[in-house]
This record gives C-alpha cells, sequence and structure tokens, in this order.
C-alpha cells in the first residue's frame, strides 16, 4: 500500500515536535507533503522557526515549512508558555534553523494541495489551534469535500479543561475556528485530554527513548524532561502527556486506540465555557455524529511505537 498522504498542522511545542518526529520517521506509511505553522502555544515566529529545527534534528530538511496564520479568526491571540517554555520547545539547546522558511501562506498551501491531489487523498493533521484549517475553508469551500479525513488534537468531555475548567487549549485559543471545522461535515477523529491523558510520558519511557544513545533520542528526552514539569506539578500525574503524538500514531496503529462516533459542538458565546466541547457521549440528543471521539489508548503500545519509530532517525 502506498504511504498516506498528510500535511501536518502545528504549533511546537514539545508534543506537536515529537508528533512531526514520529510522522518524520514513518516515510513508509505517511508521505507528509508538508508542515503548516499556526500561531498557539507560542506566537507565529517561533512555532514556525521550532518546526524548522525539529526537521534539521531529524536530519529531513526537504519537508516544506510553512507560516500561516498569525492570530485567530476572532480573537486576540492566547499562548501558553508557561507549559512550554518561552521558546516553546524549551528543554534542548536549540539552534538558529538553516532550513528557509516555504515561500507562500500555509492556509494557501492547504488549499492547492487539496486542489492538485486526487480528492479524498490528502489527510489533515491539526496539533494546534485550527485557525489555518478553518481559513482554508472559509476561502475554498470546494476543498471540503476533498479532505480524506482530519486527524486532530483538542477538546475534551470527561477530562473537562486544561487552561480553562471547562476548555482544552487547542479549542479555546480559537473556538470559532473549530466551530466551523466541526460543522464543515468533513470526517473527523479527534484525540481529546480523554485519551491523551492517558498516554503518559512516564521517566521509564523517557530513559527508554535516551537510552537510544542518539542525538535524536537525546533531543526527545530533554524536551520531554522539560515537558513534564507542569503535568507533574498540576495533576500529580506521572509524567506529561503526550497529547500531540496521538493523532500520528493513530494513523499509524489505529488499534491501539478506542472511541465513538458522537456530535460534538463548539461553545463560542459563553463566558464561562468558551472553547467547550460539548460531546454527546451518551447519544441524549438526536444530533448527528459529526466525529470519532477517541476515549482510551493503549499507551504501553503506543510508547512502544514511538521509541522504535525515533530510532530510526
Ligand atoms: C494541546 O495544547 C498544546 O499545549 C499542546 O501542544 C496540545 O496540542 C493540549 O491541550
Ligand atoms: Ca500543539
Amino acid at each position: 500500500m502506498s504511504a498516506r498522504k498528510i500535511i501536518i498542522d502545528t504549533d511546537p511545542g514539545q508534543d506537536d515536535a515529537v508528533a512531526i518526529l514520529l510522522a518524520l520517521a514513518s516515510p513508509d506509511e505517511l508521505d507528509l507533503l508538508g508542515i503548516t505553522c499556526v500561531a498557539g502555544n507560542v506566537p507565529l515566529p517561533l512555532t514556525s522557526k521550532n518546526a524548522r529545527i525539529v526537521c534539521e534534528a531529524a536530519g529531513k530538511t526537504d519537508v516544506p515549512v510553512y507560516a500561516g496564520s498569525k492570530a485567530p479568526l476572532a480573537r486576540p491571540l492566547i499562548t501558553a508558555e508557561h507549559v512550554h517554555g518561552q521558546t516553546g520547545l524549551d528543554g534542548p539547546k536549540l539552534w538558529e534553523p538553516q532550513m528557509p522558511l516555504a515561500g507562500g501562506h500555509g492556509v494557501d498551501f492547504i488549499i492547492d494541495t487539496l486542489r492538485n491531489h486526487a480528492p479524498g487523498s490528502v489527510t489533515l493533521c491539526a496539533l494546534g489551534p485550527l485557525t489555518n484549517i478553518a481559513a482554508a475553508f472559509n476561502t475554498a469551500p470546494d476543498i471540503i469535500d476533498r479532505v480524506q479525513e482530519i486527524v486532530m488534537m483538542g477538546g475534551a468531555y470527561f477530562e473537562v479543561g486544561n487552561i480553562t475548567p471547562a476548555a482544552e487549549f487547542n479549542i479555546y485559543v480559537d473556538p470559532e475556528a473549530a466551530e466551523i471545522v466541526f460543522r464543515s461535515g468533513a470526517t473527523i477523529t479527534m484525540m481529546p485530554l480523554d485519551v491523551t491523558h492517558k498516554v503518559l510520558a512516564t521517566k521509564p519511557r523517557v530513559e527508554a527513548i535516551r537510552a537510544l544513545d542518539s542525538r535524536l533520542g537525546y533531543f526527545t528526552a530533554e524536551m520531554l524532561d522539560f515537558f513534564e514539569r507542569f503535568d507533574v506539578e498540576k495533576y500529580g500525574s506521572e509524567g506529561g502527556p503526550l497529547h500531540d503524538p496521538c493523532v500520528i500514531a493513530w494513523l499509524l496503529q489505529p488499534a491501539l486506540f478506542s472511541g465513538r462516533h458522537v456530535n460534538v459542538e463548539i461553545e463560542t458565546s459563553s463566558a464561562l465555557t468558551l472553547g467547550m466541547t460539548v460531546a454527546d457521549w451518551w447519544g441524549v440528543t438526536d444530533r448527528k455524529p459529526n466525529a470519532l471521539f477517541i476515549g482510551d489508548a493503549d499507551a504501553d503500545g503506543f510508547f512502544k511505537l514511538l521509541t522504535e519509530r525515533l530510532a530510526r532517525l
């Protein structure tokens, strides 16, 4: 079978970085057409710099990296340096990337790529606020039917919120964009906090990555050393949750995950619950399912896959 064509839309972020590395390490299964950056964890100049650092760390500098939207569709940007550090990628020693940004806007790249490939042959992997994807759908509604699937990290139901008591960060930053995507009719698989909080980079799991004894292994372990601080302190958990890599792991080994097709609506107006993903998990409404909501994962299987793939870089 030929490799599945994907675009990664991202705001790196240590967990975004691990997701990108997992994709770059899996060329037999995933054909990464390009990376589009969005403002989120840190402002756009940093996310688009970090994505190139990650490609260089993996020695894969032929993937085009585009800068996309610098602010949410209708709101000022909210960032998460308190989680990811001032650079967004705190932990390892960083460098000025040599790789240039690809010319053009990330949103145009998404539109052109979907128009230039056969309908149903390109998957969008969304690891940050959904601004770029919603902007592409707004500008070129013809591309919506051409999307194979959107696999995204965002939202929560039983876990509720991480940035507010009710909302997960990616959706909270740009709820209007999330609403456009969830109402678009595109096929959506979502990795909410309900599953990502079960995929923890515990000490032994990080040590297994460090024990690869490669430049990339140390780079990844150092990112995860930094990343775990926040969640360990906040939740008392045993390590940082690898939110975004769940998106890529789903494409590689869907059997690691389980979930339900449910209706998900986005709260865009309440001051109290802005950005909440209202998931009809129990089927108590007649609203049509619009997303596969993943609720559980085989975390050991996930880390086995991740470590084995990182060893290839
Ligand atoms: C999401 O927000 C960001 O901080 C992470 O990179 C992830 O995409 C988790 O809520
Ligand atoms: Ca992210």
